[in-house]
Parts: structure tokens; C-alpha cells; sequence
């Protein structure tokens, strides 16, 4: 495309989300490793999950189906979208990128496309990055996913990373406005790689650190280390939440809505403690989806959406931490 000059805005179309039917409860868990749901429930707020069939389902058809979806809200057609970006760290193959199969399914043909991978963030990484390159001028129209099938990467043989994720994708459609105050007015994408093994998801013995050398999860499936992933997260979301206000002028009281990434309740439960957030502007749905990685933000967001709990006129604001370890803000006015 060519570049526009001026100001340009962003505003936010439509958007979609995906998840599979077969739900996986605490109690289904139960039958295959030594867990229950009091300890499930009490530790992490999840009751049950959504996990793909994976003769039919995985990260490709639920990308698809959220981007469809979104495009049908925004009401335009794949052929309007000028790129694809697609947040995952569960693709089916590396190359070709989930973002090109799902810009061939919407027949978004000839928009760019690419996968961003950053774990837990990914959704929310994509959303800063597409919002930039809007701003920049260089593209006016784009389809914006984050989901994962989760279950593709877990030993369900393990309980200590098995009863966390579930599978989903969450998409939204940005266009260029002419307002350039809409849109995401300020925004954080961070990363500390020293940290990387205390969630990662190895596919060659080569990869394992020898500290992690007898860890019993299989090879091409996710290890975590649970208690340093908890500190981590509390620190960084109570930091980053701050960071956003200080840097908006802007206090919980002027959001709509403060969508965080749904890793564990009580994670999610510090930040509104330890920050004072009302706790009915900060939604949770992690009851029922558990975590979905970068499917999580993504599907909150089309959740409120449609319920008219994000309107047009009020900030919003969207907070991740993941795998890398990395993680993402966005300030969004709507
Ligand atoms: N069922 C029953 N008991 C269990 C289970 C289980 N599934 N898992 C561990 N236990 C036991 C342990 O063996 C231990 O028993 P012990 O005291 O007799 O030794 C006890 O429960 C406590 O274990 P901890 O590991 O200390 O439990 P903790 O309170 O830390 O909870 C959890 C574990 C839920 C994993 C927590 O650490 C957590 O949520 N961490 C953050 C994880 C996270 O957010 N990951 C997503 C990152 S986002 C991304 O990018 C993918």
C-alpha cells in the first residue's frame, strides 16, 4: 500500500471469537491424574475448559472462525482486510504461518500476514502492532487474532500444568479512522528472555536446562515452573496496570472495562486488590475457558463487546503476561 500522510486513528470494526464445544471439567481431570476440583477451584478459579477435537479443531480452525466471525460483526468481507496477524504459540506447522492459512480461508488474498509469537500476550501484542501500523499510514484496514489450542501442547499424564489451559480464539477488525485520538493511545510490548525456562515448551532434549532435566512432561509439551510464573505475574501486572495510568493521566474509574489476562484468579485477584480496581470492571471468565494463552484477552474482549460493556467514548485498557517471559498494554479509546 502507499503511505497517507496526516493523522490517522484507529477504530475497532467488529470483532469475533472461537471455542470448541467438548468441555473438560475438573472432574473429568480427576479420572486421569491425581487432582480434584476443591484443589483446582481453590488454586486457580477454573471449574472446566474447552479442549479441540483434534481430528477436526486446533489452532487454525479457531483463528479462522473468530476472524469470521468478526469480520460478520464489522459487517465486511475478508477481501476488505489488507493484513492478517495472527498471535499463537501453538501453530500446526511453522511454515506456513497461521496467519497466511486463515487470510486464505477469509479470502483476505494478497494482505500480508504473520504470526506473532508471544505466549499469553500474543493477542495483545498483535492488537499494539496493528494499531501502529495503521497509524503509520501503511495499512488502513486489518484482522487481528490470538488464540491457541493449548490442549495440542499439554501431557495430560502431569497434573501441574494440565488443569490450567484450555483451547480459544478471540479477533477484532481495525480500520483507520479519521479521528487520531481514537484508538490505542498508549501502549507497552516487554519481554526478559534471562527468564525464559520458567515457561517454555521444548521440543528437543538439547533445549532442557539441565535443572529441568527430570522434569516427567514429555518432549513437545509445555513445562512451567508455577510458583516463579506467579511471582512474576503478580509483579508485572500490578506494574504494568500502573504504568498505564501514569502514563494517561487516567484512573480506574475513567475505564470501561480492564481486560487481564486469565491465568489464575488469585493472580488476577492481587491486581485488583493491591490497586484498589473495582472489581466489576475487571471481567473474568476464567471459570469456564481457564487459560486459553493468547486466546484469552481476545475472546474477554469480544465477550464485553457484545454485551455492550466496551462503549464508544470510554478508554478501556487490555493487560498480558506470558511465555518468553514476556508481556503487553494497550490503552484503547473506543
Ligand atoms: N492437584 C492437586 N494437588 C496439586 C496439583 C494439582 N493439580 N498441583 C500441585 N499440587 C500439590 C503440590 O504437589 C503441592 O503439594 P505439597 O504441598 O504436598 O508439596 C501443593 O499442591 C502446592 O503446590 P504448588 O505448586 O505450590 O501450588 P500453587 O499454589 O503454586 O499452585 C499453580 C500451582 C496453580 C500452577 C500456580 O503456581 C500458578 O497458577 N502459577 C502461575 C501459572 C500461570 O499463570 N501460568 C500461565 C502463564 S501464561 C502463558 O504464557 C502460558
Amino acid at each position: 500500500m502507499s503511505q497517507r500522510p496526516g493523522a490517522v486513528g484507529v477504530r475497532i470494526a467488529g470483532t469475533g471469537s472461537a471455542v470448541p464445544e467438548r468441555r473438560l471439567t475438573n472432574d473429568d481431570l480427576s479420572k486421569m491424574v491425581d487432582t480434584n476440583d476443591e484443589w483446582i477451584v481453590q488454586r486457580t478459579g477454573i471449574r472446566e475448559r474447552r479442549i479441540c477435537d483434534p481430528s477436526k479443531e486446533g489452532t487454525f480452525t479457531l483463528n479462522r472462525d473468530a476472524l469470521k466471525n468478526a469480520l460478520a460483526a464489522a459487517n465486511m468481507s475478508g477481501a476488505d482486510l489488507d493484513l492478517v496477524i495472527v498471535g499463537t504459540c501453538t501453530q500446526e506447522m511453522n511454515c506456513p504461518s497461521v496467519a497466511c492459512r486463515v487470510a486464505g480461508e477469509v479470502g483476505a488474498v494478497g494482505a500480508g500476514a504473520f504470526d506473532v509469537v508471544a505466549a499469553c500476550s500474543g493477542f495483545v501484542y498483535s492488537m499494539n502492532i496493528a494499531d501502529s501500523l495503521i497509524r503509520s499510514g501503511r495499512f488502513r484496514r486489518i484482522g487481528v487474532c490470538g488464540g491457541d489450542a493449548m490442549s495440542s501442547v499439554i501431557d495430560y499424564q502431569e497434573r501441574s500444568v494440565s488443569i490450567l489451559f484450555g483451547d480459544a480464539a478471540g479477533a477484532a477488525i481495525l480500520v483507520a479512522d479519521d479521528n487520531p485520538d481514537r484508538g490505542c493511545i498508549y501502549q507497552q510490548l516487554g519481554s526478559d528472555g534471562r527468564d525464559w525456562s520458567g515457561l517454555y515448551l521444548p521440543r528437543r532434549a538439547a533445549e532442557v536446562p539441565e535443572a529441568d532435566r527430570d522434569n516427567p512432561i514429555r518432549l513437545g509439551c509445555l513445562r512451567m515452573n508455577g510458583r516463579e510464573v506467579f511471582k512474576f505475574a503478580v509483579t508485572r501486572f500490578r506494574q504494568i496496570i500502573e504504568d498505564s495510568f501514569k502514563a494517561t493521566s487516567l484512573t480506574a474509574d475513567d475505564m470501561s472495562q480492564i481486560i487481564c489476562h486469565q491465568s489464575n484468579i488469585r493472580i488476577i485477584d492481587s491486581a485488583i486488590e493491591k490497586l484498589g480496581l473495582p472489581r466489576e470492571k475487571v471481567f473474568v471468565n476464567i471459570d469456564k475457558f481457564g487459560n486459553s494463552s493468547a486466546g484469552s484477552v481476545g475472546l474477554c474482549f469480544d465477550q464485553l463487546w457484545r454485551a455492550g460493556k466496551i462503549p464508544q467514548g470510554k478508554p478501556m485498557m487490555m493487560v498480558a503476561f506470558g511465555g518468553g517471559m514476556t508481556w503487553a498494554s494497550g490503552v484503547w479509546n473506543i
